[in-house]
């Protein structure tokens, strides 16, 4: 989207940390954004902020679990009466579920995915029509992570889920094309936010009777930090605010990555090159492969998004 005045965005997980931020960096710009969120705290805080800023005709609040499908799509319709349309949809809604994936429960994946995968998915099957109804384009974020793009520690249930939104942003990327509508993978480093806190919206449904929630939403007792490991995160760090005015403007350029920690390139590099070691080299039969299944063998998608960058940055 070249121009995102006036336009209306949809952010999950609004009302705190990232989602917030990108709510306070869209409404400086002109935009209208429905906050939508679980936890009813976050809502309070949140629209207390807008207030105080003098900027809340330029919000709505709703409160949504992206799970509920039913809930979703009611969600959908209060934004549209709210404020008529939704161009930008941001699947921001997420959990820093802890689990590894070699000692998870079932309740542990079910809720990791649920939120974190299926909660993006939702917001996709019920969002879309409506965006593409009104014909005047849009722009879908899809809030991944760095661990989306490469695995980290043992939070393995949270790797899979954010691999998966890559996974779905890059395939709807590639489904929307030939529309005016853009899909970004957002893959953010760390950013200050509450996201220790993901036990306090775990349903009962997602309970086991046996266990004890898995992470306290703080240090554990007898931590100490090594100073120069706190400083170290400390300046890989962004406010939310900042990150807010990463997502405008990949909205604006219609990235379909957007990074915010060029800390994680080496790593990167080398989980491609640990790919590239294995797959072994043929040129010949690649290019027979790309004449004759070039869709098989690789994505118009890179292409394009590595014109648009070009196009911007040279
Ligand atoms: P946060 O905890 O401050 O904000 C997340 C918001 O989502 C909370 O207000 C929470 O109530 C809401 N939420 C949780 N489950 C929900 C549900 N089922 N339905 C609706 N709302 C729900 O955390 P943060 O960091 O702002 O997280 C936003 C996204 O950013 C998440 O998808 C997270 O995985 C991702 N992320 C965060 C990073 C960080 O360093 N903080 C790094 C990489 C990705």
């Amino acid at each position: 989207m070249e121009n995102v005045e006036g336009k209306v965005a949809f952010i999950t997980g609004g009302a705190s940390g990232i989602g917030l931020g990108m709510a306070k960096a869209f409404t400086s710009a002109g935009m209208k954004a429905v906050i939508a969120d679980v936890r009813d705290d976050h809502l309070d805080q949140a629209r207390a902020w807008f207030e105080q800023a003098q900027r809340k005709d330029a919000v709505h609040f709703i409160k949504l679990d992206v799970t509920d499908r039913a809930a979703y799509e009611a969600a959908a319709d209060e934004a549209e009466r709210a404020f008529g349309k939704v161009h930008v949809l941001c699947n921001n809604a997420g959990i820093g579920i802890s689990a590894a994936v070699s000692e998870a429960s079932y309740k542990d994946w079910d809720f990791g995915v649920d939120v974190n995968l299926n909660g993006v998915f939702n917001g996709v099957h019920v969002m879309l029509p409506r965006i593409r109804r009104h014909g005047e384009g849009g722009h879908i974020v899809n809030t991944a992570s760095m661990a989306g793009v490469l695995q980290y520690s043992r939070a393995g249930v949270y790797v899979a889920t954010k691999f998966a939104v890559v996974g779905l942003s890059e395939a709807l990327a590639f489904e929307l094309r030939d529309e005016p509508i853009g899909v970004s993978a957002f893959c953010p480093g760390g950013v200050r936010t509450n996201i220790r806190e993901w036990e306090k919206t775990r349903p009962e449904r997602y309970t086991d009777a046996d266990k004890a929630p898995a992470a306290p939403g703080g240090p554990p007792p007898g931590f100490k930090p090594d100073p120069e490991v706190m400083k170290t995160l400390g300046e890989m760090s962004w406010e939310p605010e900042q990150v807010g005015e990463m997502v405008l403007n990949g909205v604006l350029r219609n990235s379909l990555y957007i990074f915010t920690s060029p800390e994680f390139r080496p790593g990167i590099e080398e989980r491609f090159q640990a790919m590239l070691a294995e797959i072994g080299d043929n040129p010949e039969l690649a290019k027979k492969a790309r004449e004759h299944v070039p869709g098989l063998v690789s994505s118009p998608i890179y292409a394009d998004a590595l014109a648009r960058h070009k196009a911007v940055r040279g």
